[in-house]
């Protein structure tokens, strides 16, 4: 497998697509909501004094795994809505102003978008909905709205993405959890996780490390090109899914790919598939726990952090009783989760298996899930960060980005 090449969700917008079933991730952007008009207001004081000429005094706003359907727009529409709400009330502050002159009142800012995803991301059906979104932008909230621009950019988010020091706020819901590629020695099959496709309960401590070692890489790596690429000041807001048990074989997301890796070993049981596919079958994947994902931050030693939480939220997508442990109907909960897995993780599992076993496994898959549900029910730990880039001098002496002339060309 290779991630950059594999991983996509699955595209259009028919009945598996992603598009279509990604009420789980709508629901945590909207959870995040206040945290990131809270960083757009801060990355639009960073734009009003950054001197990004290249920009031409727009605020550069990127989102980082995209992907297609309505959350790609959702993100883009929060963020105008942030930046018309803020000028408002710098107006008012400005109305309220009784100097004499008045000072000139505050200009509109122009944004400019950049949605992000690997190139294997369904990128038409983001630029043929824009059309739509524009004319709906503009009856909901009239000349309000700030002059916007939108741009596609693929590529990896483990690998630059812009040049130095240009974007104001990066933002990123429910990617970070995708690793750059699977650990290397489960690759070359000198490590096994037999039977599994993520750590869980059986997995060797072996695993476990070479998966936290690939989370330290991965984010450390992602953590130094954002900052390259922040202004001053600028501001990073991220969500993805962590782990709450202390124990790392039992995470909650083990158990969701667990209960998958399940429904596979019937499929191999029936002669379906054959074991050594699906020994050979490892996720590029791992979710933290909060004190993980604060150390290597903190060894990164280039971001402050606003703000770090972590918030639950159902397996099932259209269970909306997130702070109930009550159980509406787990078979029909079974089902739901099962659909919004497959949105996820079908291209994967055609790419190594093939197509033919799909039915069958997302259907013994809600099988599973709905048992599993009926014992307790089981909600994904989401991991919310707001950052802020700290400010570096422009030009560092050991920093081959910055440094133009070599120390011998000024003898
Ligand atoms: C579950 S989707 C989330 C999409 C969207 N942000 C949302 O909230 O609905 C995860 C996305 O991350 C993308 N992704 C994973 N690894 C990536 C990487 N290294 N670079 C860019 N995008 C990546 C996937 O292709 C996928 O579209």
């Amino acid at each position: 497998m290779k991630v950059e090449r594999d991983l996509h969700m699955s595209r259009g917008d028919g009945d598996t697509s992603y598009a279509s079933n990604s009420r789980l991730q709508e629901k945590s952007i909207l959870k995040t909501r206040p945290v990131l008009h809270k960083a757009v207001a801060a990355a639009l004081a960073a734009s009003s004094t950054s001197l990004s000429s290249s920009a031409g005094g727009a605020m550069i706003v990127a989102d980082l795994g995209c992907s297609s359907g309505p959350n790609t727009l959702l993100f883009v529409s929060e963020v105008l809505g942030a930046v018309a709400d803020r000028r408002e009330a710098l107006a008012k502050v400005h109305d309220g102003q009784q100097q004499q002159p008045p000072p000139p009142p505050p200009v509109q800012p122009h944004v400019q978008f950049f949605l992000n995803d690997l190139p294997g991301n369904d990128f038409n059906l983001v630029f043929q909905s824009l059309e739509m979104f524009k004319k709906l932008a503009v009856k909901e909230k009239g000349e309000a709205v700030p002059p916007y621009y939108i741009a596609g950019l693929p590529g990896s988010f483990y690998s630059r993405l812009f040049p130095d020091r240009c974007v104001h706020l990066f933002h990123s819901s429910y990617c970070l959890m995708w690793r750059s590629k699977v650990p290397e020695e489960l690759a070359r099959g000198t490590v096994s996780n037999e039977g599994n496709m993520y750590i869980w309960e059986a997995t060797p401590l072996s695993v476990v490390k070479l998966y936290q070692k690939q989370f330290q890489e991965d984010f450390s790596l992602f953590l130094k090109l954002r900052h390259k690429e922040l202004v001053s000041n600028g501001q990073m807001v991220l969500a993805f899914l962590g782990r709450k048990n202390e124990d790392v074989l039992r995470g909650e997301v083990s158990y969701m790919w667990g209960l998958l890796a399940q429904a596979l070993q019937s499929l191999v049981k029936e002669g379906q598939v054959e074991k050594e596919k699906l020994d050979s079958f490892n996720l590029p994947f791992y979710a933290p726990s909060v004190d993980e994902v604060r150390d290597v931050i903190k060894q990164s030693e280039v971001f402050d952090i606003n703000h770090i939480e972590l918030f639950e939220s159902n397996w099932d997508p259209h269970d909306d009783l997130d702070d109930s442990d009550f159980m509406l109907d787990s078979v029909q909960s079974g089902v739901n989760v099962a659909q919004s897995i497959r949105a996820v993780i079908e291209p994967l599992i055609v790419c190594h298996f093939g197509e033919h076993i799909l039915d069958d496994l997302f259907e013994m898959y809600a099988q599973n899930v709905a048992v599993h549900l009926q014992k307790v029910k089981t909600k994904y730990p989401v991991i919310v960060l707001s950052l802020k880039a700290r400010r570096t001098p422009k030009y560092q002496a050991n920093d081959s980005f910055y440094s133009v002339f070599t120390d011998s060309q000024f003898m």
